[in-house]
């Protein structure tokens, strides 16, 4: 069985070219979740994956109804469903923590919404948020639309409607310089930095 959110056409033809068939596949493209055939969502289906993909799955019925009906989650419905697969992968990992002390840390927050997820599901946890809210170092290399879209956001905007704020500490600045000595035991770090030298500086000090 293969699960996929994103790159659902690349990750169907790799999987025609390794004689996978698509019924073995279940797709949640863009906080769609494909339901039965009689669904409205169907029209849906058809617009993402084109009419003899989308009747293929259709027809098989191997397609989650609605991924937040899957298991009891403490994240919000659209939470999960906003990216099941990594939302799912994070609450089975936070459960594993009970007995790991240490805080909690993100590298690359940008409006935080993987950061409420993390802040929800490990509450007692202090949790790190290491950002510039700038966007990227000139070194990093990132084109101008990168750039410019990871501009916009705010310490304000990460901070709403985060569940347990008194957990959060924000340590805005360029990562590693944005450390200032902090010496701290860590349970658990995303890094998502989306380049090499800030996710290097990350492996190194965490
Ligand atoms: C992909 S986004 C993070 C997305 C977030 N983890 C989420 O899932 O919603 C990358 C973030 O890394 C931040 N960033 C990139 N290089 C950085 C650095 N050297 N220090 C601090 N933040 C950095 C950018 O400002 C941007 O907000």
């Amino acid at each position: 069985m293969i699960v996929t959110i994103r790159h659902v056409e690349d990750i169907t033809e790799k999987c025609a070219d390794l004689g996978i068939p698509a019924e073995r596949c279940l797709f949640l493209k863009n906080s769609v979740s494909l339901r039965d055939r009689n669904d409205a969502s169907r029209d849906t289906a058809y617009q993402i994956l084109g009419k003899a993909l989308a009747e293929t799955l259709l027809a098989s019925h191997h397609i989650v109804p609605t991924p937040c009906q899957l298991r009891d989650t403490r994240l919000t419905g659209q939470e999960m469903e906003n990216d099941y697969v990594r939302m799912g992968t994070l609450e089975l990992l936070c459960r594993r923590l009970a007995d790991v002390p240490g805080a909690a840390a993100e590298l690359g927050v940008y409006r935080g919404q993987f950061a409420r997820c993390l802040n929800r599901l490990l509450p007692d946890r202090t949790l790190y948020l290491f950002d510039s809210f700038q966007g990227f170092d000139n070194a990093a290399g990132a084109g101008e639309a990168i750039q410019a879209a990871h501009e916009k956001t705010s310490v304000e905007q990460v901070m709403a409607g985060m569940p347990y704020p008194e957990k959060i500490v924000l340590k805005p600045g360029f990562f590693p310089d944005s450390l200032g000595g902090l010496e701290e035991t860590f349970c658990f770090v995303s890094l998502d930095v989306d380049f090499e030298p800030a996710t290097l500086a990350g492996l190194r000090y965490f």
